[in-house]
């Protein structure tokens, strides 16, 4: 019987691993884009959401949902770079042999695309979560005394730069999704002659739907829609 440690390094139950917790990042995804799009109700929908998250179970929730994302953010990131390095090896010894390669430009785009993830979660958090980027909007708050999520949303979107940094994001976003979601389908072994059609569709209509949801609250601040 092989070890936990053969079974953990080899390569399928590392595509298992990229499989299983990038599905669990667009699941967080799908909640945190319904959690923005609450701009659209204004100030107290936002702002009362905002503190609902951080007060459910006296704080305890938000904390074990923050942990668990940050479990399943490294394993992904782990796993994209074993799987990543493996393949680069593997495509020399191809090479070598003069085969034909059997990577697709989206898949091999993939590691770049999710290391500009990496580096725009970093520069996200500092932003709107601690407060260390553009800190002159974060200190704002309410007539109820709550942290203004509102208003630090709405002055950060108001700059341009900001806006096209975010529409940059959400581009690299909708790419790696594009590719991702087929592929862990694939991986999982979710095929079926009369769900592949399904299938093949639902990476790209995902991942359009996202991208447009998010890009529908800078967009909206950034042409006075929201805010004005
Ligand atoms: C235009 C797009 C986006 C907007 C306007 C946005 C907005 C926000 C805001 C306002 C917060 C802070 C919420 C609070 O303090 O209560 C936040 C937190 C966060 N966002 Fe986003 N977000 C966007 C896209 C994304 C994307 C694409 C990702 C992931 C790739 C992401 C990951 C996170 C994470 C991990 C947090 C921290 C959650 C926590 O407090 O633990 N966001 N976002």
């Amino acid at each position: 019987m092989r070890s936990f440690g053969e079974v953990w390094r080899s390569t399928i139950f590392q595509k298992w691993v990229m499989a299983i917790t990038g599905i669990l990042l667009v699941l967080f995804l799908v909640g945190h884009l319904s959690g923005n799009l609450l701009i659209f109700l204004g100030p107290d929908a936002m702002n009362g959401y905002a503190v609902g998250l951080r007060e459910l179970f006296h704080g305890a929730a938000l904390w074990i949902v923050r942990l668990g994302l940050i479990v399943i953010f490294v394993l992904h990131v782990r796993a994209g770079i074993v799987l990543s390095q493996r393949n680069r090896k593997a495509k020399g010894v191809r090479n070598q042999k003069f085969e034909a390669r059997s990577s697709t430009v989206a898949s091999r785009s993939m590691i770049y695309t999710g290391l500009l993830l990496l580096f725009y979660v970093v520069y996200h958090l500092a932003h709107f979560t601690w407060g260390a980027a553009h800190s002159e909007f974060y200190h704002y708050t309410d007539a109820l005394g709550r942290h203004d999520v509102y208003r630090m949303v709405i002055e950060s979107f108001r700059q341009p730069t900001i806006v096209a940094t975010y529409v940059l994001a959400m581009a690299v976003t909708g790419l790696h999704l594009n590719h991702a979601i087929a592929s862990a389908f694939q991986t999982l072994g979710v095929s079926h002659p009369r769900y592949t059609p399904l299938i093949k569709t639902a990476g790209p209509a995902v991942s359009i739907l996202l991208v447009l949801g998010f890009l529908s609250v800078p967009l909206a601040i950034a042409f006075g829609v929201v805010g004005g």
